[in-house]
């Protein structure tokens, strides 16, 4: 038997894998010729591992030039070793998926396996009961009157104390900024006040190395490599022998865990709690477990930290690019704002918010969110859904479906969100034509607090100062691991406006 095994497994590969390559490499040959919806070929065992491979630094594009070129705006993925995943930009897929199916979606074992090591078992992380208790607590730190706090102690705060000197100080020596780098900042401090209470002061003019900002950085880097890995089990195996990435991704998440028990203990000595951060909402609640508050606080930073920042640094990008568009938010800035914006002036700016959907529009900060199935399923669309199966919604590619924005879709254009009659008002589409701030009964905790935020942000800035990157005549490429970035960053001059 033994014998028989090892003569029949070389000659079984020989007389297999030579035919499989022939085959493969005449497809991809061919490939233009036979596929018109641009779907990849998939062979068997390897699945599309190959065009892949060959997309793997513009994933989020490709995937979308796929979906886009399907009639149902719907494509199923073959990974290799038979793991398959569906894409869709359909928005009654969505609707099915984030509503009225909302039960048959979670978000899966592989979801959570995967993230556990960082997340464990924070919102961002939970299905079921632990996720509705945590949402329901959660909630009340996203109230009008939280909001409004919000806006005016940490925002007014950090722009007036941090951002605005470090912007002068920019324009007077003519010095070149990162912009997006200052912004996640500004943000990274934002959200480290709600959710810890805790200002990291990563936001200085030295542009310090904030220890805990670069730990949680690295960590999540290494994590999202484990979300794009072709061959899943492989992550599994390098961290069973703790090597390679593995092992730097238990140091880092032992140090950002770390760092969030110490200021825990911190805020436990308080007595009594008087803060209104998230943390001091839970353990005033009577949840001390510390391992429970590290989860949800951690999940909170990652789900607040790079979005704003994100939308934020495209959106300066369109307005330098689009003048008229930026003349009409300064028009808005000096109308609506007295001296200073505070939260109701900012609340009331249509214009700014509708430039801001436009931008989210074309770049989401979060380009595609997955989900698993719980049982067998079928989509609005016909397509077929397997229990375990992973389906991914693809706001990247929603924002440019023809069908839905009409032939300029590739324009920056505001008033897609706009009606005028004596004054603009804001026209919102339906949550689950333009999900970027994902929708139904998971929709995004933040998405007020983040406009409040952006629009603060656009009414301080811009009044002030003109962002004129350095590299003017290049489009930046979009890139993304969870949240999306600027490739290589944004690089700008500051410019003060004399008629501020
Ligand atoms: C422009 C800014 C933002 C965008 C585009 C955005 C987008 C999203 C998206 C797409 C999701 C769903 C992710 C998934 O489950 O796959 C989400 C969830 C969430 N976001 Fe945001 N977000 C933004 C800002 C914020 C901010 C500032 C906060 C908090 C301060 C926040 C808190 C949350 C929370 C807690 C969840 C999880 C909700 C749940 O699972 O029930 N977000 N966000």
């Amino acid at each position: 038997m033994q014998l028989e095994f090892q003569f029949s497994t070389p000659l079984f590969l020989c007389t297999i894998i030579p035919p499989l390559l022939i085959l493969i490499l005449t497809r991809l040959r061919n490939s233009h010729v036979s596929n018109p919806t641009k779907l990849p070929t998939s062979y068997p065992i390897f699945g599309s591992i190959f065009i892949i491979l060959k997309n793997k630094d513009r994933r989020v594009q490709w995937i979308s030039e796929i979906i886009t070129s399907t009639p149902n705006l719907t494509f199923t993925l073959h990974r290799p070793f038979g793991y398959r995943q569906i894409f869709t930009a359909n928005a009654a897929n969505v609707q099915h998926m984030l509503k009225s199916h909302f039960h048959n979606y979670h978000k899966g074992d592989t979801f959570r396996t995967t993230l556990q090591d960082f997340l464990g078992d924070g919102i961002f992380n939970a299905d079921g009961e632990n996720w509705k208790f945590q949402r329901q607590v959660s909630s009340h730190q996203f109230n009008t009157k939280s909001l409004r706090k919000f806006v005016e102690h940490v925002v007014d705060k950090e722009l007036s104390d941090r951002l605005i000197p470090i912007l002068k100080s920019a324009a007077a020596n003519k010095t070149v900024l990162d912009f997006q780098d200052i912004l996640q900042r500004f943000t990274f401090d934002n959200i480290c006040k709600i959710a810890f209470g805790y200002d990291p002061a990563y936001l200085l003019p030295s542009l310090p190395e904030a220890k805990f900002a670069v730990v949680f950085d690295y960590a999540l880097k290494l994590i999202s490599e484990r979300f794009n890995s072709n061959i899943p089990f492989i992550w599994k195996i390098k961290r069973a022998l703790d090597i390679g990435s593995e092992r730097d991704l238990k140091i880092s998440v032992k140090e950002v865990r770390e760092f969030a028990k110490q200021i825990i203990r911190e805020k436990k000595q308080e007595s009594p709690i008087e803060s209104v951060d998230l943390l001091s909402r839970f353990l005033t609640g009577g949840h001390s477990d510390e391992d429970f508050v590290t989860d949800i606080v951690i999940s909170f930073i990652l789900a607040g930290r790079d979005t704003t920042s994100a939308a934020l640094t495209w959106f300066f990008w369109l307005i330098y690019n689009h003048p008229e568009i930026e003349n009409e938010i300064i028009k808005e800035i000096k109308e609506s704002t007295s001296s200073e914006p505070v939260y109701d002036e900012v609340k009331n700016m249509v214009y700014t918010q509708a430039s801001l959907s436009e931008s989210m529009r074309l770049y989401p900060p979060v380009p595609l969110s997955t989900k698993s199935a719980v049982n067998d399923d079928v989509l609005p669309d016909g397509t077929v859904v397997r229990k375990g199966t992973r389906i991914s919604y693809h706001p990247y590619a929603m924002g440019r479906v023809e069908g839905v924005w009409g032939a300029d879709w590739a324009e920056f254009r505001p008033g897609r969100w706009l009606e005028r009659a004596e004054k603009w008002s804001f026209v919102g589409r339906d949550p689950f034509t333009y999900p970027v701030f994902q929708a139904g009964p998971r929709v995004c905790l933040g998405k007020e607090m983040a406009y409040l935020q952006m629009k603060r942000v656009v009414a301080g800035v811009v009044r002030q100062f003109r962002v004129v990157p350095v590299e003017e005549s290049l489009e930046p490429v979009y890139v993304s691991d969870f949240t999306s970035k600027m490739k290589g960053g944004f690089k700008v001059m500051i410019e003060e406006r004399i008629d501020a």
